[in-house]
């Protein structure tokens, strides 16, 4: 599978920011892990961070000018209040996997509402950085 990976803001700083919630690899660290799984399983995988909310919606419609079999996002703090992010996961029919490194229904209340995982298959979150393991799995195994 052709896998595409957006991060959202604030992501770059994991290994730095808040380290009892979002632990302590560093985000180069974290890619590494995941571009070491994904090969080992023959995915082409790229992935991408972005702070600013038209450079995440330009890279989702990058994902279907560019013919990426899924998606898998973290969009940080946009989750709970990007429509625009909706809208774009809304226009392309390509399958997308939300995660969270936190879970996010464990914490504050405003970051118990995803408005974009509606748009995805499903969401995982809680399970840290391996969550993302998990969404390259989900996409394997995914049927409609
Ligand atoms: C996050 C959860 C969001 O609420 C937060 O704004 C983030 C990170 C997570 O991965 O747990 O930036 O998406």
């Amino acid at each position: 599978m052709k896998i595409m990976v957006i991060n959202g803001p604030n992501l770059n700083m994991l290994g730095i920011r808040e380290k009892n919630i979002y632990g302590t690899k560093s985000y180069d660290g974290i890619c590494n892990e995941i571009k070491i799984k994904a090969e080992e399983k023959n995915h082409d995988i790229d992935i991408f961070q972005s702070n600013i909310e038209g450079e995440i919606i330009n890279l989702i419609h990058k994902a279907y000018f560019e013919k990426y079999d899924g998606i898998i996002i973290n969009p940080g703090a946009y989750t709970h209040y990007s429509i625009a992010i909706y809208d774009a996961l809304k226009s392309i029919d390509i399958k997308v996997i939300e995660v969270h490194l936190s879970n996010i229904h464990q914490r504050e209340e405003f970051r118990h509402k995803s408005v974009t995982a509606p748009a995805c298959i499903g969401q995982i979150c809680g399970f840290g950085h391996y969550g993302y393991i998990l969404a390259i799995d989900a996409l394997e195994n995914y049927t409609d």
